[in-house]
Protein backbone atom coordinates (compact mmCIF):
# COMPACT_ATOMS: atom_id res chain seq x y z
CA UNK A 1 0.00 0.00 0.00
CA UNK A 2 2.84 2.42 0.89
CA UNK A 3 4.36 1.96 -2.51
CA UNK A 4 1.33 2.66 -3.96
CA UNK A 5 0.62 5.87 -2.19
CA UNK A 6 4.12 7.13 -3.37
CA UNK A 7 3.45 6.89 -6.83
CA UNK A 8 -0.27 8.81 -6.27
CA UNK A 9 1.67 11.54 -4.66
CA UNK A 10 4.24 11.58 -7.36
CA UNK A 11 1.59 11.67 -10.16
CA UNK A 12 -0.06 14.28 -8.49
CA UNK A 13 3.40 16.75 -7.53
CA UNK A 14 2.97 19.58 -9.53
CA UNK A 15 6.40 20.96 -11.00
CA UNK A 16 6.87 24.08 -12.44
CA UNK A 17 10.55 24.48 -13.02
CA UNK A 18 11.55 20.49 -15.17
CA UNK A 19 14.53 20.11 -15.73
CA UNK A 20 15.50 17.06 -14.52
CA UNK A 21 18.44 14.90 -16.35
CA UNK A 22 19.66 15.11 -20.40
CA UNK A 23 21.85 12.21 -20.11
CA UNK A 24 20.43 8.82 -17.88
CA UNK A 25 22.86 6.07 -18.55
CA UNK A 26 22.23 2.33 -17.48
CA UNK A 27 24.64 0.38 -15.38
CA UNK A 28 25.71 -3.20 -16.93
CA UNK A 29 27.18 -4.27 -14.06
CA UNK A 30 28.52 -8.01 -14.83
CA UNK A 31 30.04 -8.90 -11.43
CA UNK A 32 26.73 -10.97 -11.32
CA UNK A 33 24.41 -12.86 -13.47
CA UNK A 34 25.90 -11.23 -16.40
CA UNK A 35 23.37 -11.20 -19.74
CA UNK A 36 23.89 -13.87 -22.25
CA UNK A 37 24.75 -12.33 -25.50
CA UNK A 38 20.71 -12.12 -26.89
CA UNK A 39 19.45 -10.99 -23.70
CA UNK A 40 21.88 -8.87 -23.38
CA UNK A 41 20.81 -7.36 -26.62
CA UNK A 42 17.25 -7.64 -25.55
CA UNK A 43 18.11 -5.65 -22.17
CA UNK A 44 19.88 -2.67 -24.33
CA UNK A 45 16.86 -2.45 -26.90
CA UNK A 46 14.76 -2.26 -23.47
CA UNK A 47 16.50 0.56 -22.15
CA UNK A 48 16.59 2.76 -25.81
CA UNK A 49 12.92 1.85 -25.21
CA UNK A 50 12.37 3.14 -21.98
CA UNK A 51 14.24 6.40 -22.61
CA UNK A 52 17.56 5.32 -21.01
CA UNK A 53 20.28 7.59 -23.14
CA UNK A 54 23.30 5.57 -22.88
CA UNK A 55 24.55 2.26 -20.85
CA UNK A 56 27.51 1.83 -18.21
CA UNK A 57 29.69 -1.11 -19.24
CA UNK A 58 30.93 -2.57 -16.10
CA UNK A 59 32.44 -6.18 -18.15
CA UNK A 60 34.99 -6.44 -14.73
CA UNK A 61 35.55 -10.56 -15.20
CA UNK A 62 32.99 -10.97 -18.10
CA UNK A 63 35.81 -9.08 -20.71
CA UNK A 64 38.10 -11.24 -23.03
CA UNK A 65 40.89 -10.04 -21.73
CA UNK A 66 44.32 -11.53 -23.37
CA UNK A 67 48.25 -11.56 -21.91
CA UNK A 68 48.37 -12.04 -18.32
CA UNK A 69 44.89 -11.79 -17.35
CA UNK A 70 43.70 -13.94 -20.02
CA UNK A 71 44.47 -17.05 -17.81
CA UNK A 72 42.21 -15.29 -14.60
CA UNK A 73 38.78 -14.25 -16.79
CA UNK A 74 36.02 -15.69 -15.94
CA UNK A 75 35.39 -19.17 -17.99
CA UNK A 76 32.01 -17.73 -19.23
CA UNK A 77 33.45 -14.42 -20.37
CA UNK A 78 32.39 -12.98 -24.03
CA UNK A 79 34.40 -13.46 -26.67
CA UNK A 80 35.47 -10.51 -28.38
CA UNK A 81 33.12 -10.63 -31.96
CA UNK A 82 30.50 -11.19 -28.59
CA UNK A 83 31.50 -7.94 -27.36
CA UNK A 84 31.93 -6.12 -31.09
CA UNK A 85 28.61 -7.18 -31.70
CA UNK A 86 26.97 -5.99 -28.42
CA UNK A 87 28.10 -2.76 -28.60
CA UNK A 88 26.86 -2.51 -32.58
CA UNK A 89 24.17 -3.24 -31.29
CA UNK A 90 24.34 -0.30 -28.52
CA UNK A 91 25.28 1.91 -31.78
CA UNK A 92 22.66 1.48 -33.57
CA UNK A 93 19.85 2.06 -30.66
CA UNK A 94 22.25 5.25 -30.73
CA UNK A 95 22.94 4.38 -26.76
CA UNK A 96 26.09 6.21 -25.76
CA UNK A 97 28.22 3.42 -24.13
CA UNK A 98 30.78 4.25 -21.48
CA UNK A 99 32.96 1.41 -20.42
CA UNK A 100 33.96 0.80 -16.33
CA UNK A 101 37.09 -0.44 -15.33
CA UNK A 102 37.98 -0.32 -11.61
CA UNK A 103 41.61 1.39 -11.49
CA UNK A 104 42.46 1.17 -7.86
CA UNK A 105 39.44 -0.55 -5.54
CA UNK A 106 37.30 -3.09 -6.18
CA UNK A 107 39.86 -5.55 -8.28
CA UNK A 108 39.02 -7.84 -6.83
CA UNK A 109 38.61 -10.22 -9.91
CA UNK A 110 41.92 -9.68 -9.70
CA UNK A 111 43.86 -9.52 -6.93
CA UNK A 112 41.81 -12.70 -5.51
CA UNK A 113 43.98 -14.67 -7.60
CA UNK A 114 47.38 -15.96 -6.14
CA UNK A 115 49.36 -14.79 -9.14
CA UNK A 116 48.62 -11.09 -8.19
CA UNK A 117 47.77 -11.31 -4.83
CA UNK A 118 51.57 -9.39 -4.04
CA UNK A 119 49.88 -6.74 -5.76
CA UNK A 120 47.25 -6.14 -2.82
CA UNK A 121 47.37 -2.88 -0.98
CA UNK A 122 46.77 -5.26 2.50
CA UNK A 123 48.15 -8.55 2.06
CA UNK A 124 44.96 -10.05 4.11
CA UNK A 125 41.98 -8.30 1.55
CA UNK A 126 41.78 -8.76 -2.00
CA UNK A 127 40.10 -5.31 -2.84
CA UNK A 128 42.67 -2.18 -3.10
CA UNK A 129 45.95 -2.37 -5.48
CA UNK A 130 49.37 -1.42 -3.90
CA UNK A 131 49.64 1.22 -6.05
CA UNK A 132 53.05 2.48 -4.97
CA UNK A 133 54.09 -0.40 -6.66
CA UNK A 134 55.11 0.27 -10.51
CA UNK A 135 53.35 -3.63 -11.54
CA UNK A 136 50.38 -2.47 -10.40
CA UNK A 137 49.90 0.55 -12.40
CA UNK A 138 51.44 -1.54 -15.08
CA UNK A 139 48.78 -4.36 -14.80
CA UNK A 140 45.94 -1.79 -14.15
CA UNK A 141 47.41 0.18 -17.67
CA UNK A 142 46.79 -2.64 -19.41
CA UNK A 143 43.03 -3.71 -18.61
CA UNK A 144 42.41 0.23 -19.41
CA UNK A 145 43.79 0.03 -22.69
CA UNK A 146 42.57 -3.65 -23.96
CA UNK A 147 38.99 -2.42 -22.75
CA UNK A 148 39.51 1.27 -24.89
CA UNK A 149 40.93 -0.57 -27.74
CA UNK A 150 37.71 -2.76 -28.45
CA UNK A 151 34.89 0.23 -27.00
CA UNK A 152 37.29 2.81 -29.12
CA UNK A 153 36.17 0.78 -32.24
CA UNK A 154 32.87 2.69 -31.60
CA UNK A 155 32.38 6.34 -30.39
CA UNK A 156 33.80 6.73 -26.54
CA UNK A 157 33.59 9.91 -25.29
CA UNK A 158 33.36 8.71 -22.03
CA UNK A 159 35.42 6.20 -19.28
CA UNK A 160 34.68 5.19 -15.62
CA UNK A 161 37.76 4.51 -13.80
CA UNK A 162 35.45 3.87 -10.57
CA UNK A 163 38.28 4.40 -7.89
CA UNK A 164 35.83 4.11 -5.28
CA UNK A 165 35.80 2.91 -2.09
CA UNK A 166 39.62 2.16 -1.58
CA UNK A 167 39.22 1.71 2.09
CA UNK A 168 43.23 0.53 2.86
CA UNK A 169 46.44 2.67 1.39
CA UNK A 170 49.51 2.97 2.34
CA UNK A 171 50.22 -0.41 3.97
CA UNK A 172 52.10 -2.53 1.12
CA UNK A 173 55.73 -2.10 1.36
CA UNK A 174 56.02 -0.36 -1.91
CA UNK A 175 53.83 2.44 -0.25
CA UNK A 176 55.42 2.44 2.81
CA UNK A 177 59.40 3.12 0.74
CA UNK A 178 57.53 5.69 -1.20
CA UNK A 179 55.19 7.58 0.90
CA UNK A 180 57.82 9.72 2.57
CA UNK A 181 59.82 10.07 -0.49
CA UNK A 182 57.42 11.48 -3.26
CA UNK A 183 54.56 12.22 -1.03
CA UNK A 184 55.05 13.54 2.13
CA UNK A 185 53.80 10.60 3.86
CA UNK A 186 50.27 11.78 2.31
CA UNK A 187 48.46 8.82 0.89
CA UNK A 188 46.04 11.29 -0.91
CA UNK A 189 48.86 12.64 -2.64
CA UNK A 190 49.63 8.81 -3.45
CA UNK A 191 46.54 8.63 -5.01
CA UNK A 192 46.25 11.19 -6.68
CA UNK A 193 49.30 10.76 -8.66
CA UNK A 194 48.16 7.58 -9.84
CA UNK A 195 44.65 8.61 -10.84
CA UNK A 196 46.62 11.44 -12.84
CA UNK A 197 49.04 8.50 -14.59
CA UNK A 198 45.79 6.92 -15.29
CA UNK A 199 43.84 9.55 -16.45
CA UNK A 200 46.72 11.15 -18.55
CA UNK A 201 47.70 7.75 -20.14
CA UNK A 202 43.89 7.32 -21.59
CA UNK A 203 43.63 10.85 -22.62
CA UNK A 204 46.69 10.47 -24.29
CA UNK A 205 46.25 7.16 -26.24
CA UNK A 206 42.21 8.20 -26.56
CA UNK A 207 42.11 11.76 -26.83
CA UNK A 208 38.33 11.95 -27.73
CA UNK A 209 37.71 10.26 -24.55
CA UNK A 210 36.98 12.07 -21.11
CA UNK A 211 37.62 10.49 -17.94
CA UNK A 212 34.51 9.67 -14.92
CA UNK A 213 35.54 8.32 -11.28
CA UNK A 214 33.47 8.43 -8.41
CA UNK A 215 34.05 11.43 -6.38
CA UNK A 216 35.13 9.41 -3.11
CA UNK A 217 38.63 10.70 -3.33
CA UNK A 218 37.71 14.26 -4.15
CA UNK A 219 34.83 14.80 -1.61
CA UNK A 220 37.20 16.15 0.81
CA UNK A 221 40.06 16.42 -0.70
CA UNK A 222 41.76 19.88 -0.71
CA UNK A 223 41.29 22.00 -3.39
CA UNK A 224 44.88 22.90 -3.97
CA UNK A 225 45.80 19.27 -3.95
CA UNK A 226 43.25 18.35 -6.78
CA UNK A 227 44.71 20.66 -8.47
CA UNK A 228 48.29 20.12 -8.21
CA UNK A 229 47.72 16.50 -9.84
CA UNK A 230 45.72 18.53 -12.46
CA UNK A 231 42.34 16.16 -11.01
CA UNK A 232 40.28 19.27 -11.84
CA UNK A 233 41.29 19.15 -15.64
CA UNK A 234 41.45 14.87 -16.07
CA UNK A 235 38.78 13.99 -14.78
CA UNK A 236 34.81 14.32 -14.17
CA UNK A 237 33.62 13.71 -11.00
CA UNK A 238 30.51 10.97 -10.46
CA UNK A 239 29.11 12.19 -7.12
CA UNK A 240 27.04 8.91 -5.84
CA UNK A 241 24.60 8.47 -2.78
CA UNK A 242 21.88 5.72 -1.83
CA UNK A 243 19.99 7.23 0.70
CA UNK A 244 16.27 9.30 0.21
CA UNK A 245 17.81 12.10 2.15
CA UNK A 246 20.57 13.36 0.24
CA UNK A 247 19.76 17.03 1.61
CA UNK A 248 21.37 15.82 4.87
CA UNK A 249 23.73 13.48 3.15
CA UNK A 250 25.08 15.56 0.33
CA UNK A 251 25.53 19.00 1.85
CA UNK A 252 25.77 22.20 0.05
CA UNK A 253 29.19 22.80 0.91
CA UNK A 254 30.27 19.43 -0.70
CA UNK A 255 28.59 20.72 -3.86
CA UNK A 256 30.29 23.91 -3.76
CA UNK A 257 33.68 22.51 -2.91
CA UNK A 258 33.53 20.35 -5.89
CA UNK A 259 32.27 23.18 -7.92
CA UNK A 260 34.91 25.10 -7.10
CA UNK A 261 37.46 22.79 -8.74
CA UNK A 262 35.34 20.98 -11.45
CA UNK A 263 32.53 22.43 -14.34
CA UNK A 264 31.15 19.53 -15.11
CA UNK A 265 29.83 16.96 -12.05
CA UNK A 266 27.59 13.91 -13.08
CA UNK A 267 25.58 12.39 -10.36
CA UNK A 268 25.21 8.49 -9.55
CA UNK A 269 22.31 6.39 -7.59
CA UNK A 270 21.90 2.97 -7.28
CA UNK A 271 19.35 0.06 -6.46
CA UNK A 272 19.74 -1.00 -2.83
CA UNK A 273 20.33 -3.86 -0.78
CA UNK A 274 21.12 -7.39 -1.40
CA UNK A 275 17.71 -8.39 -2.06
CA UNK A 276 15.89 -10.83 -4.19
CA UNK A 277 12.79 -9.09 -4.84
CA UNK A 278 13.26 -5.44 -6.06
CA UNK A 279 12.25 -2.63 -2.92
CA UNK A 280 10.64 0.35 -5.38
CA UNK A 281 9.75 2.74 -2.80
CA UNK A 282 13.31 3.64 -1.80
CA UNK A 283 14.45 4.05 -5.06
CA UNK A 284 12.02 6.21 -5.76
CA UNK A 285 12.36 8.23 -3.22
CA UNK A 286 16.24 8.43 -3.56
CA UNK A 287 15.99 9.23 -7.14
CA UNK A 288 12.98 12.02 -6.43
CA UNK A 289 16.00 13.40 -4.19
CA UNK A 290 18.55 13.06 -7.27
CA UNK A 291 16.13 14.84 -9.29
CA UNK A 292 15.98 17.55 -6.84
CA UNK A 293 19.60 18.02 -6.12
CA UNK A 294 20.18 18.74 -9.58
CA UNK A 295 17.17 21.50 -9.42
CA UNK A 296 19.37 23.10 -7.03
CA UNK A 297 23.02 22.46 -7.74
CA UNK A 298 22.65 22.22 -11.68
CA UNK A 299 24.02 26.75 -11.41
CA UNK A 300 27.22 25.70 -9.47
CA UNK A 301 28.17 23.54 -12.51
CA UNK A 302 28.89 24.51 -16.51
CA UNK A 303 27.25 21.19 -17.02
CA UNK A 304 25.02 18.67 -14.42
CA UNK A 305 22.95 17.10 -16.47
CA UNK A 306 24.23 13.45 -16.25
CA UNK A 307 22.92 10.89 -14.20
CA UNK A 308 24.13 7.04 -14.01
CA UNK A 309 21.21 5.04 -12.62
CA UNK A 310 23.63 2.37 -11.19
CA UNK A 311 22.29 -1.59 -10.56
CA UNK A 312 24.61 -3.42 -8.53
CA UNK A 313 24.03 -7.13 -9.25
CA UNK A 314 27.00 -7.93 -6.32
CA UNK A 315 28.54 -5.28 -4.29
CA UNK A 316 31.28 -7.20 -5.13
CA UNK A 317 32.89 -9.67 -6.34
CA UNK A 318 32.47 -11.77 -3.15
CA UNK A 319 28.96 -10.54 -2.72
CA UNK A 320 25.69 -12.90 -3.21
CA UNK A 321 23.42 -12.24 -5.88
CA UNK A 322 20.80 -9.22 -5.60
CA UNK A 323 18.29 -8.22 -7.73
CA UNK A 324 18.85 -9.60 -11.18
CA UNK A 325 17.76 -7.81 -14.47
CA UNK A 326 14.07 -9.58 -14.72
CA UNK A 327 13.20 -8.05 -10.96
CA UNK A 328 14.67 -4.81 -11.56
CA UNK A 329 13.29 -3.87 -14.96
CA UNK A 330 9.78 -2.58 -13.73
CA UNK A 331 11.48 -0.42 -11.38
CA UNK A 332 13.85 0.63 -13.50
CA UNK A 333 11.35 2.24 -15.92
CA UNK A 334 9.79 3.79 -13.50
CA UNK A 335 12.67 5.42 -11.95
CA UNK A 336 13.83 6.69 -15.40
CA UNK A 337 10.89 8.79 -15.37
CA UNK A 338 11.46 10.00 -11.83
CA UNK A 339 14.59 11.56 -13.32
CA UNK A 340 14.03 13.11 -16.42
CA UNK A 341 10.27 14.15 -15.49
CA UNK A 342 10.08 14.23 -11.67
CA UNK A 343 6.35 12.88 -12.14
CA UNK A 344 4.80 9.81 -13.96
CA UNK A 345 2.46 11.23 -16.58
CA UNK A 346 0.25 9.35 -18.80
CA UNK A 347 2.48 9.81 -21.71
CA UNK A 348 5.81 8.41 -19.75
CA UNK A 349 3.31 5.36 -18.75
CA UNK A 350 2.15 4.63 -22.02
CA UNK A 351 6.25 4.61 -23.00
CA UNK A 352 6.98 1.92 -20.02
CA UNK A 353 3.84 -0.36 -21.48
CA UNK A 354 5.23 0.30 -24.62
CA UNK A 355 8.79 -0.53 -23.75
CA UNK A 356 7.65 -3.83 -21.52
CA UNK A 357 5.60 -5.09 -23.72
CA UNK A 358 2.38 -4.91 -21.60
CA UNK A 359 -0.91 -5.58 -22.13
CA UNK A 360 -2.93 -2.13 -22.57
CA UNK A 361 -5.12 -2.15 -19.78
CA UNK A 362 -1.85 -2.25 -17.49
CA UNK A 363 -1.99 -0.19 -14.53
CA UNK A 364 0.92 1.71 -12.34
CA UNK A 365 -0.46 -0.24 -9.49
CA UNK A 366 0.54 -3.45 -10.87
CA UNK A 367 3.38 -2.75 -11.90
CA UNK A 368 4.59 -1.34 -8.59
CA UNK A 369 3.01 -4.90 -7.10
CA UNK A 370 4.77 -6.77 -9.81
CA UNK A 371 1.22 -8.47 -10.58
CA UNK A 372 1.74 -7.24 -14.12
CA UNK A 373 0.92 -9.15 -17.22
CA UNK A 374 3.86 -7.55 -19.25
CA UNK A 375 5.28 -9.61 -21.38
CA UNK A 376 9.62 -8.58 -21.39
CA UNK A 377 12.22 -10.73 -22.35
CA UNK A 378 12.72 -12.16 -19.00
CA UNK A 379 9.56 -11.88 -17.88
CA UNK A 380 9.74 -15.23 -17.10
CA UNK A 381 12.36 -14.93 -14.66
CA UNK A 382 10.30 -12.20 -13.01
CA UNK A 383 7.38 -14.38 -12.32
CA UNK A 384 9.47 -17.05 -10.34
CA UNK A 385 11.09 -15.44 -7.89
CA UNK A 386 8.16 -13.19 -7.81
CA UNK A 387 5.88 -16.58 -7.04
CA UNK A 388 8.75 -17.62 -4.81
CA UNK A 389 8.68 -14.48 -2.63
CA UNK A 390 4.85 -14.52 -2.60
CA UNK A 391 5.11 -17.84 -1.34
CA UNK A 392 7.79 -17.54 0.97
CA UNK A 393 5.71 -14.48 2.74
CA UNK A 394 2.29 -16.35 2.64
CA UNK A 395 4.53 -19.23 4.40
CA UNK A 396 5.93 -17.23 7.38
CA UNK A 397 2.93 -14.90 7.67
CA UNK A 398 0.89 -18.41 8.69
CA UNK A 399 0.44 -17.48 12.48
CA UNK A 400 -1.34 -21.01 12.76
CA UNK A 401 1.49 -23.06 11.21
CA UNK A 402 4.23 -21.42 13.49
CA UNK A 403 2.13 -21.51 16.80
CA UNK A 404 2.00 -25.10 16.28
CA UNK A 405 5.67 -25.58 15.76
CA UNK A 406 6.16 -23.40 18.88
CA UNK A 407 4.05 -26.00 20.70
CA UNK A 408 4.82 -29.10 19.30
CA UNK A 409 7.52 -29.61 16.50
CA UNK A 410 10.46 -27.56 18.21
CA UNK A 411 14.22 -29.28 17.76
CA UNK A 412 13.34 -31.68 20.52
CA UNK A 413 10.03 -33.33 19.17
CA UNK A 414 12.29 -33.61 16.06
CA UNK A 415 15.09 -34.82 17.69
CA UNK A 416 13.41 -37.35 19.59
CA UNK A 417 10.62 -38.47 17.16
CA UNK A 418 7.83 -37.39 19.52
CA UNK A 419 4.88 -35.50 19.03
CA UNK A 420 1.06 -35.33 19.41
CA UNK A 421 -0.26 -35.97 15.85
CA UNK A 422 -3.03 -34.20 16.37
CA UNK A 423 -1.19 -30.82 16.11
CA UNK A 424 1.21 -31.59 13.76
CA UNK A 425 -0.69 -33.75 11.12
CA UNK A 426 -1.92 -30.30 9.72
CA UNK A 427 1.02 -28.22 9.35
CA UNK A 428 3.14 -31.47 7.89
CA UNK A 429 -0.16 -30.71 4.93
CA UNK A 430 1.30 -27.26 4.79
CA UNK A 431 4.58 -27.56 4.39
CA UNK A 432 3.95 -30.69 1.89
CA UNK A 433 1.73 -28.02 -0.06
CA UNK A 434 4.16 -25.13 0.12
CA UNK A 435 6.95 -27.83 -0.80
CA UNK A 436 4.95 -28.77 -3.51
CA UNK A 437 4.57 -25.31 -4.90
CA UNK A 438 8.22 -24.54 -4.20
CA UNK A 439 9.02 -27.92 -6.81
CA UNK A 440 6.57 -26.44 -9.47
CA UNK A 441 8.19 -22.82 -9.47
CA UNK A 442 11.60 -23.87 -9.09
CA UNK A 443 11.38 -25.69 -11.82
CA UNK A 444 9.83 -22.98 -13.57
CA UNK A 445 12.68 -20.67 -12.45
CA UNK A 446 15.59 -23.17 -13.99
CA UNK A 447 13.38 -23.06 -17.33
CA UNK A 448 13.57 -19.40 -16.94
CA UNK A 449 17.26 -18.55 -15.82
CA UNK A 450 18.81 -20.95 -18.95
CA UNK A 451 17.15 -18.95 -21.44
CA UNK A 452 19.07 -15.62 -20.16
CA UNK A 453 21.58 -16.34 -17.74
CA UNK A 454 24.89 -18.79 -17.89
CA UNK A 455 24.44 -22.35 -16.12
CA UNK A 456 25.66 -21.11 -12.87
CA UNK A 457 23.48 -18.35 -12.00
CA UNK A 458 20.09 -20.81 -10.98
CA UNK A 459 22.84 -22.56 -8.85
CA UNK A 460 24.04 -19.84 -7.03
CA UNK A 461 20.57 -18.24 -6.77
CA UNK A 462 18.88 -21.40 -5.46
CA UNK A 463 21.55 -22.40 -3.13
CA UNK A 464 21.42 -19.04 -1.46
CA UNK A 465 18.02 -18.31 -1.59
CA UNK A 466 15.90 -20.86 -2.03
CA UNK A 467 17.72 -24.51 -0.85
CA UNK A 468 17.66 -23.30 3.18
CA UNK A 469 14.00 -22.59 3.06
CA UNK A 470 13.03 -25.87 1.13
CA UNK A 471 15.25 -28.14 3.05
CA UNK A 472 14.32 -26.63 6.36
CA UNK A 473 10.45 -27.45 5.45
CA UNK A 474 11.87 -31.10 4.19
CA UNK A 475 13.22 -31.74 7.80
CA UNK A 476 10.60 -30.83 9.10
CA UNK A 477 7.72 -32.52 6.78
CA UNK A 478 10.61 -36.08 7.26
CA UNK A 479 9.87 -35.59 11.61
CA UNK A 480 5.98 -34.90 11.33
CA UNK A 481 5.93 -38.68 8.77
CA UNK A 482 8.18 -39.74 11.15
CA UNK A 483 6.52 -39.30 14.16
CA UNK A 484 3.17 -40.57 12.33
CA UNK A 485 4.75 -44.03 12.24
CA UNK A 486 4.92 -44.00 16.49
CA UNK A 487 1.70 -45.25 17.71
CA UNK A 488 3.37 -45.67 21.87
CA UNK A 489 5.70 -43.78 23.60
CA UNK A 490 7.39 -44.84 26.58
CA UNK A 491 7.24 -42.80 30.35
CA UNK A 492 9.25 -39.93 30.37
CA UNK A 493 12.47 -38.61 30.68
CA UNK A 494 13.14 -38.51 27.18
CA UNK A 495 16.07 -36.77 27.44
CA UNK A 496 18.73 -39.59 28.96
CA UNK A 497 22.21 -38.23 30.15
C1 LIG B 1 49.45 3.67 -21.76
O1 LIG B 1 49.56 2.38 -21.18
C2 LIG B 1 49.77 1.33 -22.10
C3 LIG B 1 49.72 0.04 -21.33
O2 LIG B 1 50.69 0.01 -20.32
C4 LIG B 1 51.09 1.55 -22.81
O3 LIG B 1 51.30 0.54 -23.75
C5 LIG B 1 51.06 2.91 -23.50
O4 LIG B 1 52.33 3.18 -24.07
C6 LIG B 1 50.71 4.02 -22.52
N1 LIG B 1 50.50 5.24 -23.25
C7 LIG B 1 51.03 6.41 -22.90
C8 LIG B 1 50.71 7.55 -23.77
O5 LIG B 1 51.72 6.52 -21.91
C1 LIG C 1 57.18 10.55 7.12
O1 LIG C 1 57.04 9.57 8.14
C2 LIG C 1 58.30 9.11 8.62
C3 LIG C 1 58.06 7.95 9.59
O2 LIG C 1 57.00 8.26 10.47
C4 LIG C 1 59.09 10.26 9.26
O3 LIG C 1 60.34 9.82 9.71
C5 LIG C 1 59.28 11.36 8.22
O4 LIG C 1 59.89 12.49 8.79
C6 LIG C 1 57.94 11.76 7.58
N1 LIG C 1 58.18 12.64 6.45
C7 LIG C 1 57.48 13.76 6.23
C8 LIG C 1 57.85 14.55 5.01
O5 LIG C 1 56.56 14.12 6.96
C1 LIG D 1 34.98 21.96 1.70
O1 LIG D 1 36.31 22.37 1.56
C2 LIG D 1 36.87 22.94 2.71
C3 LIG D 1 38.25 23.49 2.38
O2 LIG D 1 39.01 22.56 1.66
C4 LIG D 1 36.91 21.90 3.83
O3 LIG D 1 37.40 22.43 5.01
C5 LIG D 1 35.49 21.37 4.07
O4 LIG D 1 35.52 20.33 5.01
C6 LIG D 1 34.88 20.87 2.78
N1 LIG D 1 33.50 20.51 3.02
C7 LIG D 1 32.99 19.31 2.73
C8 LIG D 1 31.55 19.10 3.05
O5 LIG D 1 33.64 18.42 2.21
C1 LIG E 1 0.20 -11.55 5.95
O1 LIG E 1 -0.77 -11.44 6.98
C2 LIG E 1 -1.41 -10.19 7.07
C3 LIG E 1 -2.32 -10.20 8.31
O2 LIG E 1 -3.13 -11.34 8.34
C4 LIG E 1 -2.18 -9.94 5.77
O3 LIG E 1 -2.78 -8.67 5.83
C5 LIG E 1 -1.19 -10.00 4.60
O4 LIG E 1 -1.87 -9.83 3.38
C6 LIG E 1 -0.45 -11.31 4.59
N1 LIG E 1 0.55 -11.33 3.55
C7 LIG E 1 0.80 -12.38 2.76
C8 LIG E 1 1.82 -12.24 1.71
O5 LIG E 1 0.21 -13.41 2.90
Amino acid sequence: MLLQRTLVVLALTVHTALCGYQRSIVHFDMKGAPPKVAYFKQLLTMMSGLGATGVLMEWEDMFPYQGNLNRIVNKNAYTEEEVISILEHAQQLELEVIPLVQTLAHMEWILKNEEFSHLREDERYPMVACIGDPSSLELILDSVNQLMQVHSKFNTRYIHIGADEAFQVGICEADRLILPVKYENDTLRMIFNHLKKVSINVTEEFPATKVLMWYDELKSAPLELIKEYSLDELVIPVVWKYTANLDNDLPPEMWKNMSYSFKEVWGGRADGASRYWNRLKPYILNNKEWYLQNEKYKLHFTTFDSIIITGWQRYDHFASLCELWPTSMVSLALNLIVLTKFHIDTASAEQVINALNCPPSTTLDQLVAGTDKCRYPGYRARDAIRDYFQLKTFFENSTWVHNRENGWLQSSHMRLSASNPYYIDAIGKAYERTLKKMDTITNNMRTAFTEIFYPDVIEEFETDYITPFYEELQKRKDAVANIDTKRSYGPRPWFRL
